[in-house]
């Protein structure tokens, strides 16, 4: 025991006294002290020789050891950066790097830019709010009162913590919040996400995008509204896109439209993403209600304007025939890969 005690000491030296060095020299250190046949488990095998009431005493030694052992060892691997350990530790700078995998714009991204650019080009600029609004931004100042009919369709998410707060149903809200602080001459255009309380299907979401434009003035009258429109689903589609105008109802517009364009997937035969009509809704607008620019201090004596809002999903789907809503937010590259380099 004696003997072995003294062993131990010597070892413990030794160790104490390497110098680190490559992954070569601390290997050849990991076999000797910590290998299946090095000198750690060759003491842990002389236990049996060890007289029973000395064995507790040694134990305690030999673990020590081990664990200095073992502490040399992870402190030499970490400095020199852990992976440069083994036989194939050296390292080639000459070899190329790894290849970072590229990822790709989101399609609603993609479809947003073009958007936001097309509508830039035109003078509009970007404007952005809060998803979580309150009542009087998202329904009440956009002339849709507590118990207005109007609201049934946009069900959404209340917050537990206010009864005023909820998660905004449309991009509108923004038109409000920039009538607030901003007088006219205003051209701005607002994307963003919006929520609904919906069952989640091929055709809905509880959540999806919109942008919003809106343009007040002198002299804004319904013709500026349907050449912008028109001007832009030209550029985002092609110049042999056909447009047409139906009557419609928002709050917060009078006279109210909604637009369609030609059918993009089958070409105004009739399938069934335009049921069949040849013609496919991409947006809802109309000329400011005046009670909308009184709401704001707005004179609407002086001052008319447009609005519009559409659904980015929509747009995205017509444009690069996406069949199914749920596509957008499964995060599945299989989909999300297919978009590289497209615009
Ligand atoms: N906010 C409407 C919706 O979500 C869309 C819309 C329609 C926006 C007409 C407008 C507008 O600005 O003028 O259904």
């Amino acid at each position: 025991m004696d003997q072995l005690l003294q062993q131990i000491e010597q070892y413990k030296q030794e160790i104490s006294s390497v110098v680190p060095d490559g992954a070569e020299a601390l290997e050849a250190y990991r076999i000797r002290f910590l290998g299946t046949k090095g000198i750690v488990k060759g003491l842990f095998a002389e236990m049996k020789n060890v007289p029973g009431d000395q064995k507790k005493e040694f134990g305690q030694v030999l673990n020590d050891f081990k664990q200095l052992a073992e502490g040399k060892y992870e402190d030499w691997k970490n400095s020199l950066g852990g992976a440069a350990t083994g036989k194939s530790a050296a390292i080639d700078l000459s070899l190329p790097g790894d290849a970072l995998p590229l990822g790709t714009h989101h399609p609603i991204t993609l479809v947003r830019d073009q958007i936001v650019h097309i509508f830039g080009r035109l003078g509009f600029s970007v404007a952005e709010g809060p998803e979580i609004e309150d009542d009087w931004h998202n329904f009440t100042a956009l002339n849709l009162p507590e118990n207005h009919p109007a609201r049934d369709m946009q069900d959404t998410f209340y917050i537990n913590q206010n009864p005023d707060w909820l998660l905004r149903t449309h991009t509108s809200s923004v038109q409000a919040r920039t009538m607030e602080k901003q007088k006219p001459p205003i051209r701005i255009i607002c994307p963003g996400r919006v929520y609904r309380n919906e069952t989640i299907s091929a055709r809905a979401h509880c959540f999806f995008h919109q942008t919003e434009g809106l343009y007040v003035d002198e002299n804004v009258s319904f013709a500026d509204l349907k050449q912008t429109l028109y001007f832009f689903v030209q550029e985002l589609f092609g110049k042999d896109v056909k447009i047409r105008f139906r009557p419609s109802y928002f709050p917060f517009t009078e006279p109210s439209a909604e637009m369609d364009i030609n059918c993009r997937i089958c070409g105004g035969s009739g399938c069934a993403v335009c049921k069949h009509t040849g013609w496919v809704e991409i947006l809802g607008s109309g000329m400011v209600h005046p009670k909308m620019l009184d709401n704001f201090g707005i004179d609407s004596n002086k001052y008319t304007g447009f609005a519009f809002g559409m659904g980015i999903e929509r747009i995205c789907q017509l444009k690069y025939r996406i069949n199914d809503l749920r596509l957008y937010s499964q995060n599945d590259v299989r989909f999300l890969k297919q978009f590289t380099g497209a615009v």
